[in-house]
């Protein structure tokens, strides 16, 4: 791997610890306002001391994001569908190489949807991607997007998800986490990170999720709702990073949870 794309990588995942924390604030590129993330800057702001990077689209990090921050930027860079138009996997590269670079981002995101209507779009848009970010020792991370069919995510699903993300060129790759999880990340060659996905009915609950991802060889979380639509954002950033990162118990982030919400 060459120097620049390993040192891109070494902001991402700490080299202590070989884990990491990312907050997802990309939601809006295809959901638009979603709760709690209306004011993407004022959310964010406190949390981005607990994390090793942000993702988000070019318009959030321009228009909200303090340019003097030193947390390192996941830019998303697909889109061009929306939760109303006609099929959300009808997504493709919208944010150009050289945009990415002006920007200072660390890697460029981009979601692939296996099994989808536009299947074959996303796979080739990931490749076109992959071969682009090569010249520039640009990270790719490939989202494995289920759209509006969550039930799909299970491990026979994701694995082959992923493990297509993998083989097309990409460096990490973003899923679910799912029952079996350990198959997932067993057939794939590269780091994996996990969402949260929807938010969970309680802050245990995503608690669980991260610590069993973890346990189960995931490198780290790249989490949005369930962190900033809790009403103890900050307490939940910094439970998810003692387990991430301090390999603690979900009892013991529980308890640090607790601690500081109070
Ligand atoms: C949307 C994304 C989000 O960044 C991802 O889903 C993470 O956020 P959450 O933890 O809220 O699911 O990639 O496609």
């Amino acid at each position: 791997m060459d120097w620049g794309m390993k040192n891109r990588i070494s902001k991402l995942i700490n080299p202590k610890t070989g884990h990491a924390v990312w907050l997802a604030i990309d939601h809006g590129y295809f959901l638009g306002p979603v709760k709690r993330l209306e004011k993407p800057g004022e959310i964010a702001g406190p949390l981005l001391p607990y994390v090793e990077a942000m993702m988000l689209t070019r318009g959030v990090l321009r228009n909200c994001i303090d340019a003097n921050t030193p947390v390192p930027v996941i830019l998303r860079v697909s889109g061009g569908n929306s939760i109303v138009g006609e099929d959300l996997s009808k997504e493709t590269i919208v944010v150009s190489m050289e945009e990415a670079i002006r920007l200072n981002v660390s890697a460029v995101a981009f979601s692939i949807y296996v099994g989808g209507r536009y299947e074959h779009q996303t796979l080739v848009g990931l490749s076109n991607l992959v071969n682009e970010a090569q010249r520039y020792g640009m990270p790719v991370l490939a989202v494995t997007a289920v759209g509006k069919e969550l039930g799909k995510r299970d491990a026979r699903y994701l694995s082959l998800a992923c493990r297509i993300a993998a083989e097309l060129g990409a460096q990490m790759v973003k899923t679910y986490y799912c029952q079996d999880f350990g198959k997932v990340v067993e057939y794939s060659p590269i780091p994996l990170v996990v969402a949260g996905g929807p938010k969970l009915k309680t802050e245990l609950d995503a608690l669980k999720l991260a610590h069993d991802a973890l346990q189960e060889g995931a490198v780290g979380v790249d989490m949005g709702r369930n962190i900033w639509q809790s009403d103890n954002s900050l307490a939940m950033i910094q439970a998810i990073r003692h387990i991430v990162h301090d390999n603690a118990s979900v009892a013991e982030a529980e308890e640090l949870f607790n601690s500081l919400k109070r």
